[in-house]
């Protein structure tokens, strides 16, 4: 920023793994995209290559393993005090490959993002590309969306498609559509630090207008 002072917009990123994504959010808030500070890190895994992307960007870090812990909910409840600590205004999932529990969903409601790599609301759940090739599918894509008890069922908010060709294996597919969340999450995450994504009784709402079922499509010509 212009003044030096660091915005006061605070987001906590969790990741198991490599941090692509991170990255994505780490360069949208240096270069004022989104007007937030990522105030912690946090990964379920040790020694992945998100936390390097943390740590080379000055951001604290954190490491809490869930094999640490007897049952989900230890694992979690240690997770939302450490998270609280940092008094986020935004979690953000950035590739978190765990289930969480609705008590620990129901503590963030409403300021609680993911990004899943497939057109919700279909393939819900693992190894949505295989699926999407399998089904004979045209396109892919990825979708952000708010995150409820119900898992990858919460309300869409921004969606990018890619197209399906027939030579396309899971990989190929999901190199493309990292490509398109390296867009999309940084945008949604605009939105709510700007103020204008909400989300209220199991429906997410842009500048007070309710965004239908698919969550708004990413047009890549202009980019909202
Ligand atoms: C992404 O494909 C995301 O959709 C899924 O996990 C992957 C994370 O990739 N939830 P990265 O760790 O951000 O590179």
């Amino acid at each position: 920023m212009s003044t030096g002072q660091k915005p006061t917009f605070r987001i906590v990123v969790l990741i198991s793994g490599s941090g692509s994504n991170l990255q994505s959010l780490i360069d949208a808030c240096h270069n004022n995209q989104i007007k937030a500070q990522i105030t912690a890190v946090i990964s379920n895994k040790p020694s992945v290559k998100g936390l390097d992307r943390a740590t080379a960007a000055n951001i604290p870090t954190l490491v809490i393993d869930h094999r640490d812990f007897s049952s989900r909910q230890k694992f979690d409840q240690h997770l939302l005090e450490a998270i609280q600590n940092f008094s986020p205004d935004l979690v953000i999932l950035a590739g978190f490959m765990r289930i969480l529990t609705s008590d620990f969903v129901s503590q963030f409601e409403g300021k609680l993002l993911n990004i899943h790599p497939s057109l919700l609301p279909a393939y819900q759940g693992l190894d949505t590309h295989q699926r999407a090739i399998d089904a004979g599918d045209s396109k892919a894509g990825t979708t952000v969306h708010f995150v409820t008890p119900e898992l990858d069922g919460g309300p869409p908010v921004l969606q990018a498609e890619v197209a399906i060709s027939p030579t396309d294996g899971p990989q190929d597919l999901a190199a493309r559509v990292l490509t398109m969340e390296h867009k999309i999450y940084p945008a949604a995450a605009q939105w709510f630090c700007d103020g204008r994504l909400t989300s209220q009784n199991g429906k997410a709402f842009l500048d007070g207008v309710v965004i239908g079922k698919n969550g708004i499509l990413f047009d890549i010509n202009n980019e909202h």
